[in-house]
């Protein structure tokens, strides 16, 4: 009685897999089964294409030469060379080996500002404008020219009249850079951006007289706007080197430097600590 059944299902079984009379394969005529491989190779093929497509128009858009999502707010920060540990710069006046990682971070740093260097890579541009170089129609104007920035323009700073940046004598140089933002114009109508430091209130009276150079802590309108690592191979960041006269020894000073421009608060109004950078100094002498 079982047995029968067995085979009865083994039959039913193997009718279902191979039915000789009606011709079905697993339930399903030939032809039924063409249609149905039919329905799904054309509709792959559809989902490879569409998604083809969307990479094509995706790779299209893309632009080697400047970012396609870029904060149009984007505020530039300000950063200093150098940096010391933690945005402190601290170091023993008659401890040479104290302060002399920071005269070769900065001799390092403005190597590539030598003006031999500037002479060979970079144009001498027309001062107190914007150095635009569009492109003309759909004609990619690249690579892009810069604009020199010698390094003899940090004067006192510059590593040459004096080849400890002022360390050594405890009126030390700090220079600093604007972050670099694409197609960024910092300043209009011929005034260039310029930086001032100060001492946090309770450390004001530490500080004492500071420098800048170039001249009024400028960053020159010549530098901007910025196109971009691929398209402006030759850049150099405008530096501002700002010297500290008259510090008063072992004390911390906290300070506080700031950019400051007739375009800059568009940006800047959104977030307190932009165009901003504050670093600790403290220069101890054993008198
Ligand atoms: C830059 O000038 C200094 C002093 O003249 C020199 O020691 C250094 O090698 C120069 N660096 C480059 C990259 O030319
Ligand atoms: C940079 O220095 C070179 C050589 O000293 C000089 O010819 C050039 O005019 C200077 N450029 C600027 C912008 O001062
Ligand atoms: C970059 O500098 C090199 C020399 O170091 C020069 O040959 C080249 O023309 C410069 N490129 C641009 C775009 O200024
Ligand atoms: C520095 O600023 C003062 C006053 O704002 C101005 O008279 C002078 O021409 C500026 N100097 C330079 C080199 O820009
Ligand atoms: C340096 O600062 C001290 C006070 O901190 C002051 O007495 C002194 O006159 C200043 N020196 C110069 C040259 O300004």
């Amino acid at each position: 009685m079982a047995k029968e059944d067995e085979k009865k299902e083994a039959g039913e079984w193997r009718e279902f897999f191979w039915n000789p009379r009606t011709h079905e394969l697993l339930g399903r005529t030939a032809s039924s089964w063409g249609l149905i491989l039919l329905f799904y190779l054309v509709f792959y093929t559809f989902l490879a294409g569409m998604f083809c497509l969307t990479m094509y128009i995706m790779l299209l858009t893309l632009d080697d030469y400047k970012p396609t999502w870029q904060d149009r707010l984007a505020t530039p920060g300000l950063m200093i060379r150098p940096k010391g540990d933690n945005m402190e710069i601290l170091y023993d006046v008659k401890n040479t080996e104290s302060w002399d990682k920071y005269v070769q971070t900065l001799d390092s740093f403005l190597a590539p500002y030598n003006n031999s260097q500037q002479m060979l890579n970079n144009d001498a541009c027309a001062p107190d404008k914007h150095y635009v170089q569009d492109d003309s129609g759909p004609v990619r104007n690249v690579p892009k020219r810069s604009c020199q920035f010698n390094r003899t323009m940090l004067g006192d700073c510059d590593g040459f009249t004096d080849r400890t940046y002022g360390y050594g004598d405890g009126k030390p140089c700090i220079l600093i850079k604007l972050n670099r933002v694409i197609g960024m114009l910092p300043g209009k109508d011929g005034q260039s951006p310029y930086v001032t430091c100060g001492a946090k209130k309770e450390d004001s009276e530490f500080l004492g007289d500071v420098v800048y150079f170039p001249p009024n802590g400028t960053f020159n309108l010549m530098y901007y706007p910025y196109y971009g690592k691929r398209a402006q191979v030759n850049y150099s960041q405008p530096l501002v080197a700002v010297k500290f006269l008259n510090l008063t020894q072992n004390a911390d000073i906290n300070v506080e430097c700031k950019i400051n421009s007739n375009t800059i608060r568009e940006f800047s109004d959104r977030d307190k600590f932009a165009g901003r950078v504050s670093f600790k100094l403290r220069i101890n002498s054993p008198d």
